[in-house]
This record gives C-alpha cells, structure tokens and sequence, in this order.
C-alpha cells in the first residue's frame, strides 16, 4: 500500500499550437495501466504498441489519397488510396523501437529509419551515435518515433537529422511530453507537428516526466 494518499488527478496543462493530444478514452485507459509500477514487461510492451497504433490514426487523418481504378468482384471502380511514396518511420534508439510495431501493423509496408542518440545524464544533453535513413527520405513523410518528450533535446537533434537529409514532410509521435519539451521542439521545429497521447505536468531534477512512466526504454525492454 502507498503510505500516503495519491494528489487529485491534475488538469492537464493547455495544449498548444500545432500540438494534438489524442484524449480518446480509449488511449487514456491504456496510457494509465502503462504508467503504473506493477504492469509487467510483456503487457506494457503490447499497450505502448497499442497505444501507437491509435496515435497514428492522427498522425496520418491528413495523408493524401489519390483515385485509383480497381476491380471489385461485380464492376470496377475508381476508388482511394494513399498516394505518393510510402512512408518512413524513424525511431530514436532505443525507445523509439517500442513504438515502430504499433505503426507497422497499420502502414506495413513504411520503411524505417533510426536515430541512435543517448541522454547525458548530467548535461541532459542528447548525444548522437548512429544515423540510417533511406537515401529517398526527401521524397516521403516521415514519422519521428520517441515515446518520452522529456526536455526535447533528444526530439530537436533526431529532426534535425532528419532535416539534414532532406525530409521536408516530419510529424513526431509519442505517447507521454512534458510542456517544456513541447515548447522546446515547437521553438526548433515550428514546421513539425508533435502528436502525444498525454502532456504530464513537468520534469523532476533528473529530466524525467512527471508524474510519466519511468524510464520507458528500461520497462519495454525489461533492463531494470
Ligand atoms: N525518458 C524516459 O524514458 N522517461 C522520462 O520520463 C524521460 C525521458
């Protein structure tokens, strides 16, 4: 038993521009049994993919169609379908990877990126280890994957990255950020909208989300 009563469940803080916040209930139930303490690896892995999953409804509402011919069984048909080149997820290492099987099981055919950066602990700093993106980014969307927007400096370098390889079309998905990451990502990146299933109300001293989910890499991957 907690040796003392839990705060009222605070209001969350305003969402700002070029912010949306996924609040179907749906997506909250899930995000709530992902924050406790007692959901175990295996469960927690599966709601985050979940969780995912309903984010990228939004992400994607906006992603162009074009009329195709097609055969029905009785006729054909001129009907729609996604245009353009398929698009490219890029996961920040190593949480990142969390979020990519929710994404693939909607959009299968994506190709994928991925972004190896790690947080100085004392600095808070993010530092780059790795880079792959496919050669043809500049021609597709792409969806920079993170679930934790902590202080955004790990958000800002991954599309920076990104930028740097001719991406021009970059949405950010992930499921808990802290107000100070938004701003911080929104100053940087006016051009990228950010899509989250939760803004908690801050940072602690170490620059983890408050009230969060811990470290999100530790419990998908089971570290700790
Ligand atoms: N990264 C995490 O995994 N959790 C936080 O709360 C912040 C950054």
């Amino acid at each position: 038993m907690p040796d003392r009563e839990a705060d009222p469940m605070p209001t969350p803080p305003p969402v700002p521009e070029g912010v949306v916040w996924v609040d179907h209930p749906l997506v909250q139930h899930k995000l709530s049994v992902i924050r406790r303490k007692d959901t175990v690896t295996g469960e927690f892995r599966r709601l985050v993919r979940e969780v995912a999953m309903l984010v990228a409804y939004e992400v994607l509402r906006d992603a162009p169609l074009e009329e195709v011919e097609i055969e029905t069984p009785l006729t054909t048909c001129r009907a729609p379908m996604l245009a353009g080149k398929k698009l490219c997820l890029v996961s920040v290492l190593r949480a990142g990877n969390g979020l990519l099987d929710g994404m693939l099981e909607l959009v299968p055919a994506a190709r994928i990126g991925h972004v190896g950066l790690y947080r100085d602990h004392d600095t808070l700093q993010a530092v780059p280890y790795f880079l792959k993106l496919p050669n043809d980014i500049g021609e597709r969307m792409a969806i920079v994957l993170d679930p934790m927007l902590a202080t955004g400096n790990s958000a800002v370098a991954a599309i920076d990255r990104v930028k740097q390889a001719g991406c021009t079309d970059i949405r950010y998905l992930c499921l808990l950020a802290a107000p100070e990451g938004l701003a911080t990502v929104r100053a940087a990146h006016p051009d990228v909208p950010i899509f989250t299933a939760g803004i908690d109300q801050g940072l602690n001293a170490q620059g983890y989300i408050m009230p969060g989910l811990g470290d999100a890499g530790d419990r998908l991957f089971g570290t700790k």
